[in-house]
């Protein structure tokens, strides 16, 4: 499988602070990939790189081959490779469906809602209905289509939040510890989903978490961070025994 995601000595300062480090990794499409590491070791700061919502002082992104080091966060988004949060939360007063429907670029989403209420919709319109009662059959969350938002459970919200970004054409997407609490329950529920989207839509991810222990049995490959370095990558076992990533925790 081809990469999809090159970093190369990537170097993000705040003053004269290096919150990320020279670090230097590759992605393939299709592969579901974990940032671990301690708290304030720069997981977010990488992250928000890659997205560009912040632009490195030196190094390089690549994505799909193409530079992307400098680009404006809208851009990258359009190339498909999206931070969820950059998509809205969502309204917690329309359904499940009406909110994938919203989240259509460029107001045609909105169009769309509105023309929900017309007797007769564009083939575009028909055609968006189609592709967002498919992704909320692949996230699981096809019976509560007809739902407000507001009555939906933490890990159903998140799920729609992936959904939100995939209606916008999100191919990679960059999850920024997505499981608030330590809750198994809605652990699996969401990466058990992640899984599904990897292998019906082809889709990467690359999922940051501090918690070593979460989401590891879902990785297929594993980053391990260290005050703004990457210290190991591997398998989840791999790198969990690495004595370097104990060290890392144990110092926090
Ligand atoms: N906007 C900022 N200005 C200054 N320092 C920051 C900023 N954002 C993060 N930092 C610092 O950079 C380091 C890495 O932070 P962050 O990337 O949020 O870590 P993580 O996500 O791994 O917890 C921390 O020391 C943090 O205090
Ligand atoms: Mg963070």
């Amino acid at each position: 499988m081809s990469e999809i995601l090159r970093l190369d000595s990537v170097r993000k300062y705040f003053g004269k602070f290096a919150a990320v480090d020279g670090i230097s990794f590759g992605m393939k499409e299709g592969g579901i990939y974990l940032l671990v590491g301690p708290n304030g070791c720069g997981k977010s700061t990488l992250v928000n790189c890659v997205s560009g919502l912040f632009h490195p002082e030196e190094g390089n992104i690549y994505y799909r081959n193409a530079d992307v080091t400098n680009e404006e966060m809208f851009k990258i988004s359009r190339r498909g490779l999206v931070r969820t949060f950059q998509i809205a939360s969502p309204f917690l007063r329309l359904t499940t469906l009406e909110n994938m429907l919203v989240a259509l670029p460029d107001n045609a989403g909105e169009n769309i809602f509105l023309s929900m209420f017309k007797p007769t919709w564009q083939e575009s319109e028909v055609n968006a209905v189609r592709r967002a009662a498919e992704l909320l059959r692949v996230l699981g969350l096809r019976h509560v289509w007809n739902m407000p938002a507001r009555t939906l459970s933490g890990g159903e919200l998140k799920l729609l939040e992936i959904g939100r970004a995939l209606m916008c054409g999100a191919e990679t997407i960059l999850l920024d510890e997505p499981v608030g609490s330590i809750d198994p329950k809605l652990c699996h529920q969401i990466f058990s989903h992640v899984l599904r989207l990897r292998d019906e839509l082809g889709l990467t991810f690359l999922v940051i978490e501090h918690r070593l222990e979460v989401a590891a049995q879902y990785a297929d490959h594993v980053f391990a961070m260290d005050r703004g370095q990457l210290v190991t990558e591997g398998t989840a076992e791999e790198v969990f025994e690495d004595p370097r990533v104990i060290t890392a925790y144990l110092g926090e």
